[in-house]
């Protein structure tokens, strides 16, 4: 087993990746070897300030060693300090279709009516995300559920490649989603979209560097329906709002729906000041260690600076073995 995942360090951690990806990658340090990274070629997909892009990804290196990334246990580095991951992308290109590519919903969705405007970055980002995965020969990917796509177009490049050249090289990864945590954490402010850093709205999500007031401020004021809470989960179907806080304190207090339910039916104030109180519990902590992390710059670029020469250690027999297997080297 080993487990590889990865985060664009574009501006602050929020609740939908620590519960959709990190504190999932928190505890899988303790079942296998595992290597994360911030993906920061991938952010080239938007165009970011160059001092903005570096500063935010000391940012986000400070902020998942935070969240509990033990790095004596686990490979954390940036993308960018490996370039494996570029050559092997390059590669792979040769073995990706456009017509998969053209099928990938962030695709879809990022580039929206004008495509001829978007970058080629955009385009090949899944490709970028396959090298990321298949140089270190993962078995298991922790994503959220809006990545299930990527991976799933990553082991059909593996499987392509391992046809195409006769060769066994890539190892054919599984996407890891769910497993006790939430596979989709969804926005304060529309039930039906995923909460994420692109949202215009700040109160549509929870970051990492909220306030406990801001905390329990987005709390209150996250949308709701007229109903009451239900006393049967299955009741949730079809009330998105509803449905996404009793999953994010589920997943934040490790206990099932039908348990919360059970105690909280009836209106939603003290539901969601029970959430508040919860999610101010869960953070808290990390956000006084992410503000002690970040006192220290050169304790962080030491950090990335380790972990990419791991990397780099691991990365090397298999990006050699993809040149030999497409006639580039012996
Ligand atoms: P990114 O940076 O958008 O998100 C990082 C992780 O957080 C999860 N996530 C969510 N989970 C549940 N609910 C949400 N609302 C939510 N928003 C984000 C994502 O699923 C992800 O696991 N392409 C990737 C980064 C990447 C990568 C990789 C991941 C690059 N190479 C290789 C795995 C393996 C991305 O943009 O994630």
């Amino acid at each position: 087993m080993r487990v590889v995942s990865g985060i664009q360090p574009t501006g602050d951690l929020h609740l939908g990746n620590l519960l959709g990806a990190i504190l999932r990658w928190e505890r899988m340090q303790h079942e296998a070897p595992c290597l994360f990274f911030l993906a920061d070629l991938h952010s080239l997909s938007d165009h970011i300030d160059p001092a903005v892009r570096l500063a935010n990804r000391r940012e986000m290196a400070a902020a998942l060693v935070a969240s509990g990334i033990d790095t004596d246990k686990s490979i954390l580095f940036a993308q960018s300090d490996v370039p494996a991951h570029a050559e092997l992308c390059w590669i792979l290109n040769g073995t990706a279709r456009m017509g998969w590519l053209n099928r990938m919903t962030q695709w879809k969705d990022k580039a929206g009516k004008n495509r001829e405007a978007a970058s080629v970055a955009l385009f090949d980002y899944p490709v970028l995300q396959a090298a990321d995965i298949l140089l270190y020969q993962a078995t298991h990917v922790p994503v959220g559920e809006d990545q299930k796509q990527h991976i799933e177009l990553t082991r059909d490049i593996a499987i392509k490649f391992n046809n195409d050249f006769d060769t066994e090289l890539f190892t054919v990864p599984q996407p890891f989603i769910g497993g006790g945590t939430a596979a989709r954490v969804m926005s304060l402010r529309d039930g039906t979209r995923k909460m994420s850093k692109s949202d215009p709205s700040d109160m549509s999500r929870i970051n990492l560097t909220d306030s406990d007031d801001a905390i329990a401020q987005k709390i209150r004021k996250a949308k709701t329906d007229p109903e009451p809470l239900p006393d049967d989960p299955a009741l949730l179907a079809d009330r998105p709002e509803a449905k996404n806080l009793v999953g994010i304190m589920a997943a934040v207090t490790g206990r099932d729906e039908a348990a919360l339910l059970a105690d909280h039916a009836g209106q939603f104030g003290p539901f969601k000041a029970a959430l508040a109180d919860a999610l101010v519990a869960m953070l808290h902590p990390l956000r006084d260690r992410l503000d002690e992390l970040r006192k220290d710059e050169a304790a962080i670029d030491a950090i990335l600076e380790k972990g990419a020469a791991k990397a780099a250690d691991l990365a090397a027999p298999t990006l050699a073995g993809a040149y030999r297997a497409i006639g580039l080297k012996r």
